[in-house]
């Protein structure tokens, strides 16, 4: 981890402040940070590489509203089989860093009936399901309690910033629990039902074991999810990822707005 951070604090010129991932078809954030320096993650001594389509890799350094961030084009899903420590690799290298905030964004299928393609919502919680948790192992006491607190892990004056930042932009923001699957197949329609049961409004296969890592460091956290499709059986069709890279294409427009007037307000 040290020639990690060591070769990326050589390239960069003030120390960020805000970490921001970008979750499938929402790169494009990463154009609008002012003064760049882009670090391609295959550049970076260890760090791990994305192999999905739409996930481009790269750390883009600069200012967004003024303030300090690094953001994350492209992440590393567990499902891609290099292991959960390769997956929060990035979170806990951002987190050494120094980073006091982290927004973790995302696609994800929408489980409450009331949401629909297109909608943005706000992380208030989660339920990781999978039995994968990056903590498992040795803990470090310098960085974090073993036993770590997610009692107010989705910060609760960051969604007020984000639901004032929203009523000003005029678009109705959601609000709800996200649910971790591993993925790579899209749940089942029993196994969304489930999710409802349980208290899930959407379902995803990633954002949760970046913020369990970023939470153990005290790290606070805002997660926006982008409602690309309804989650399986809920509607008559099949899922696929052109769709859910078309539509959160199609709402970058409202996500970025939301983003840039989020950090205005931090
Ligand atoms: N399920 C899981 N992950 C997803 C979905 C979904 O329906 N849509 C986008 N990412």
């Amino acid at each position: 981890m040290n020639r990690t951070y060591e070769y990326i604090l050589s390239k960069i010129k003030n120390k960020p402040e805000i970490g921001i991932i970008l979750g499938s078809g929402l790169g494009n954030l990463a154009s609008q940070i002012n003064d760049p320096i882009e670090i391609n993650y295959k550049d970076i001594p260890d760090f791990p590489t994305s192999s999905v389509k739409g996930h481009s890799g790269k750390l883009i350094f600069g200012k967004l509203s003024g303030k300090n961030l690094v953001a994350m084009q492209g992440r590393i899903h567990y499902y891609e089989g290099q292991g959960i420590d390769k997956t929060v690799f990035p979170t806990k290298i951002l987190c050494q860093l120094g980073i006091k905030y982290l927004i973790v964004t995302n696609a994800c299928g929408g489980v409450n009936t009331s949401f629909n393609p297109g909608d943005l919502m706000l992380i208030k919680d989660h339920i990781n399901f999978t039995g994968v948790n990056p903590l498992i192992g040795p803990n470090d006491d310098k960085i974090g309690p073993r036993f770590p607190d997610q009692s107010f892990t989705y910060n609760k004056d960051l969604r007020d910033i984000a639901k004032n930042a929203a009523k000003e932009l005029n678009f109705e923001l959601k609000e709800g629990v996200y649910m971790w699957f591993t993925g790579p197949v899209y749940e089942t329609p029993a196994e969304v039902r489930m999710a409802r049961i349980v208290g899930a409004d959407a379902v995803g296969m990633s954002t949760v074991p970046e913020v369990i890592v970023a939470n153990h460091r005290g790290v606070k956290i805002l997660g926006i999810s982008a409602i690309t499709n309804m989650a399986a059986g809920i509607l008559d069709k099949p899922l696929n990822h052109e769709e859910v890279i078309d539509v959160s294409s199609k709402i970058q427009d409202k996500f970025e707005n939301l983003v840039k007037k989020v950090i205005e307000k931090m």
